[in-house]
This record gives C-alpha cells, sequence and structure tokens, in this order.
C-alpha cells in the first residue's frame, strides 16, 4: 500500500505536478512521523526545489531516527551548502563519508565548499568520466530523443556572427561529436576534447574532427599558442564548472581578436555567482549577471544572450539556461579588471 502512494508521488513529479507529489509527500509524513523513507523523499523533493531551509528539520528527524544512515548525513550537507552553512555542510558530509566511504554526494558537497573556499575550478572530473564513460553508448539517441538542440542554436549563433566561415575551432567537451556534425562544414580545422575516453571513441568513429584529445579542456587550453584559434563552443559543458574565471581567461587566451566564444548555462535563481544545481553535485548553475562580469573583466564583449530551452537535469526541476556569444575584444576599454 505505502509502496504504491510513494509511486504515485514519483509519479506525479515526474509528470511536472511537483505540487501534487509535494503534497502526497506530506500526507504521508503526517501519517507516519518516524518514517524515515517519507521524510527523506519530502527533504529530497525540497533541495529539488531549492528550497534546502524547509528540508533540514526533515532531516534531522530522520537523523535521530537512523543516525548511521549516510544518506541521510549526505542531504544534510547539501542542504546545508546550499544554505552557505558551510561548517555544518562540512559536519554533516564528513559523517557520511565515515559511514560509507563512497558516498559520493558527500564527495560533490566538499569538492564544492573547497572551490568556494579556494577558488579551484570546480570540478569533480573523476566521477564526471565514470558518467560519460557509462553514457556514452546510447548518448546519441537519448539527446536525440529529448530533442537537443543546443549544438544547433549554437551554430545558428556562430552563423550570425562570422557567416563567411569559423576558420580554426576548439569544441570544448565535444562529448560524441553531436557539435562537431553541427559545426564542421564551416570549420577550416575542428580539434575536440573530453575527459571521456568512451565519449571520445563513439565521436572518433564518425571521422568529423581534425584531432581529439582525452584530457581536461582546462589544460589542453593552457596548452595552445594565445591567439592561434577562431572560435570555441561547448555545448552542454560548461555547466560542469562552479567558477568560470580560468575558462574564460584561457579561452580568450587562445582565441585571436575577435574569436568567439559559445557555450550555455543554466541560470542559478538564488545566487550571486553560482551553485550547486543537480542532486548528485556534478551540475553548476550560474547567475547570469555572475557570467557577464566575469566575461567582461577578461576583456570579452558579451555578444547574443538567448534563452535556451533544453534541461539539462530531468528528474529535478531543472534551472532555464542561456546560450551566451562572446567575443574577444582586444580594445582597452572593454578590459575592466584582468585577474
Ligand atoms: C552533456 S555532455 C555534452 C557533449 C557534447 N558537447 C554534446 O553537445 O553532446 C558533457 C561532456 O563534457 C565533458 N566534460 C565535462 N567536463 C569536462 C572537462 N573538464 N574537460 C573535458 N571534458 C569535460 C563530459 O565528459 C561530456 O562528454
Amino acid at each position: 500500500m505505502k509502496k504504491d502512494i510513494f509511486l504515485l508521488a514519483q509519479e506525479k513529479y515526474d509528470a511536472g505536478n511537483v505540487r501534487e507529489a509535494e503534497k502526497i509527500l506530506r500526507e504521508i509524513v503526517k501519517f507516519s512521523p518516524k518514517g524515515v523513507r517519507g521524510c527523506v523523499s519530502l527533504a529530497i523533493l525540497l533541495i529539488r526545489q531549492e528550497r534546502p531551509a524547509e528540508a533540514i528539520p526533515f532531516l534531522y528527524q530522520c537523523q535521530r531516527i537512523e543516525p548511521d544512515n549516510a544518506s541521510i548525513h549526505e542531504y544534510l550537507a547539501l542542504a546545508h551548502s546550499k544554505l552557505g552553512n558551510m561548517s555544518d555542510a562540512k559536519l554533516s558530509a564528513g559523517r557520511a563519508l565515515e559511514l560509507n566511504p563512497a558516498a559520493s554526494l558527500a564527495n560533490n558537497v566538499l569538492q564544492g565548499l573547497e572551490v568556494l573556499e579556494i577558488g579551484n575550478a570546480g570540478q569533480a572530473p573523476d566521477l564526471v568520466r565514470q558518467r560519460f564513460d557509462n553514457a556514452a553508448q546510447n548518448y546519441d539517441d537519448g539527446r536525440r530523443s529529448l530533442d537537443y538542440d543546443t549544438p544547433a542554436l549554437l551554430f545558428s549563433a556562430a552563423n550570425r556572427l562570422k557567416p563567411d566561415g569559423f576558420g580554426r575551432v576548439l569544441d570544448l567537451g565535444c562529448g560524441t561529436g553531436l557539435g562537431g556534425e553541427v559545426f564542421r562544414p564551416k570549420c577550416e580545422s575542428l580539434v575536440g576534447v573530453d575527459l571521456s575516453a568512451s565519449m571520445l571513441a563513439v565521436a572518433h568513429d564518425k571521422a568529423i574532427y581534425d584531432e581529439l584529445y582525452e584530457g581536461d579542456l582546462l589544460s589542453l587550453l593552457r596548452s595552445i599558442p594565445t591567439g592561434s584559434i577562431d572560435m570555441i563552443f561547448a555545448a552542454g559543458v560548461i555547466i560542469y564548472f562552479g567558477r568560470l574565471e580560468e575558462v574564460f581567461t584561457e579561452s580568450f587566451r587562445a582565441l585571436r581578436s575577435s574569436g568567439v566564444f559559445l557555450f550555455d548555462l543554466l541560470d542559478g535563481q538564488n545566487t550571486t555567482t553560482f551553485t550547486v544545481a543537480s542532486s548528485n553535485g556534478l551540475i553548476y548553475s550560474h547567475s547570469p549577471s555572475y557570467v557577464e562580469s566575469c566575461a567582461k573583466s577578461r576583456g570579452f564583449l558579451l555578444g547574443e544572450k538567448q534563452e535556451s530551452r533544453f534541461r539539462y537535469i530531468t528528474g529535478e526541476r531543472a534551472e532555464p539556461g542561456h546560450l551566451y556569444t562572446l567575443i574577444k575584444s582586444d580594445s582597452l576599454e572593454s578590459l575592466h579588471v584582468q585577474n
């Protein structure tokens, strides 16, 4: 009987009827306040709805009942980190990892906190690589069934700016080459880089790239001679970064004057910079004002900014997003703060 009610809540949630799902879960909790499953499910729904403060009391209630349940500590860590309660988040993540050293969400929360504290690029590359190694075989079919149009939209934006051809192009996080397929006809040369060997294997078989590199896109960017690339694009990739400073600095440096950088991001609603956007902790959303000030301070001019329709996070409330076009300007007026 209970299983049916949980299933019903899940079905409502999956169908986008979050209010109804919440109502059902609240009924379950009311009926059985000591039922950990009900309380945790409700807490997860609230966190996904960016209401972490409401989730926390339910999680503490569960923690009192099952103090050694690592998942409860993980969700507490996530909720606290979303609220900026760094020490509580660390405490909960630490406890989750003591109980279960493989607790990946706790690990990601700790990495995210480290990002905020020491300002590195904000990635969990091993987890991202694993995720896409596992997804590679069915990736293209999955994206097609979701009407994935980010590469096509980025291509149209690129074409409006550079109708005569794109020159030497770099596809950051090229994956299986869905972006490369669209951009190829206008490129003089096309280079792709990706963390995942399995995604790259699919791209390789399509024979559309001049060169493919396995590794971190930032490492590749750092190795590129200054001013040697005409266009850089990244479809569905920069969402895996928290801080944008280094990606922007290195892309700006690698581009020649008037070169173009195109990418998409999710809009962070309750943040002035960036925040973890998915419960697995891998995807970030960014405040558009942070994106723009970060780009401008590196010397980029903001070209087009277009709403994106594609939702990267399924089964959770995904933030709306934007496609950005940045243009490298060498004029001093556009350079506000270079750091
Ligand atoms: C959602 S897929 C998008 C793939 C492709 N751009 C597309 O439009 O289909 C994200 C890709 O970014 C790659 N990725 C994420 N972070 C990366 C990084 N730091 N360096 C290189 N690749 C990265 C992942 O391995 C994955 O293949």
